[in-house]
């Protein structure tokens, strides 16, 4: 890959936090969450020259990209990293991050995403999937639930003062729906 990309690419990945999360934050109580989430917005873009960077390069972590005809409009990270206790599967393997412009959302994208995703995840040696997601996400947990996961169990992060809950889902590889991979699967 070329620098000229490289930078393209984490330009867009910490570039879409602006686009997708802000607006899912602001819905449910603004002082609490998104001040905070700003302060860690900026701390984000004094790191982003080695954050991102870093985990593009981890070997650890396989960076997924979809694109709608030349343009760059979702991502997935999948990685190898300690699962919460309510995983109980062998060799879990943690789905990192999931996003996809609100422009790109609802078209049929994500499922092939997800679909390399899986591979993506099987390639790293997992026997299972597993991820959090916000409690208060209706859609993305929609998404999961359509995309062969299930729910295993939750847990508590906070943000700012404020305690919030992911739930934990998990999907065991080899029992995803078969329509993920049926579609075309995007370009890395
Ligand atoms: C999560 C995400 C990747 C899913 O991609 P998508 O293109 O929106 O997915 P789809 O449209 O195929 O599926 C979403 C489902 O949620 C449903 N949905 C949409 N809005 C909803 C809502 N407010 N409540 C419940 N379900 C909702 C849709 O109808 C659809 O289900 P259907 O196919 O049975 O009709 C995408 O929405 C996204 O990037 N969201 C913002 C980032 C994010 O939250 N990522 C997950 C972090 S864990």
């Amino acid at each position: 890959m070329d620098q000229a990309t490289h930078n393209r690419i984490v330009s867009f990945i910490w570039g879409i936090a602006d686009d997708v999360l802000r607006d899912l934050f602001r819905r449910a109580k603004y002082p609490d969450v998104i001040l905070p989430m700003c302060v860690i917005h900026r701390l984000d873009a004094v790191l982003e020259p080695t954050k991102a960077t870093a985990e593009l390069k981890d070997g650890d972590v396989t960076t997924l990209l979809a694109f709608q005809g030349a343009e760059l409009v979702g991502f997935a990270q999948v990685q190898l990293k300690a699962a919460p206790s309510c995983v109980t599967s062998e060799r879990p393997i943690e789905l990192h991050r999931f996003y996809f412009l609100k422009s790109a959302q609802g078209q049929g994208l994500a499922a092939p995403l997800m679909h390399s995703a899986l591979e993506a995840a099987r390639e790293l040696g997992g026997l299972c999937i597993w991820l959090g997601v916000w409690e208060r996400n209706p859609r993305a947990i929609a998404f999961y639930l359509k995309s062969g996961f299930v729910k295993t169990g939750s847990h508590a992060f906070i943000v700012g003062g404020d305690r919030q809950t992911d739930f934990v889902f998990v999907c065991l590889l080899g029992t995803e729906v078969a329509r993920a991979a049926s579609e075309e699967v995007p370009s890395k």
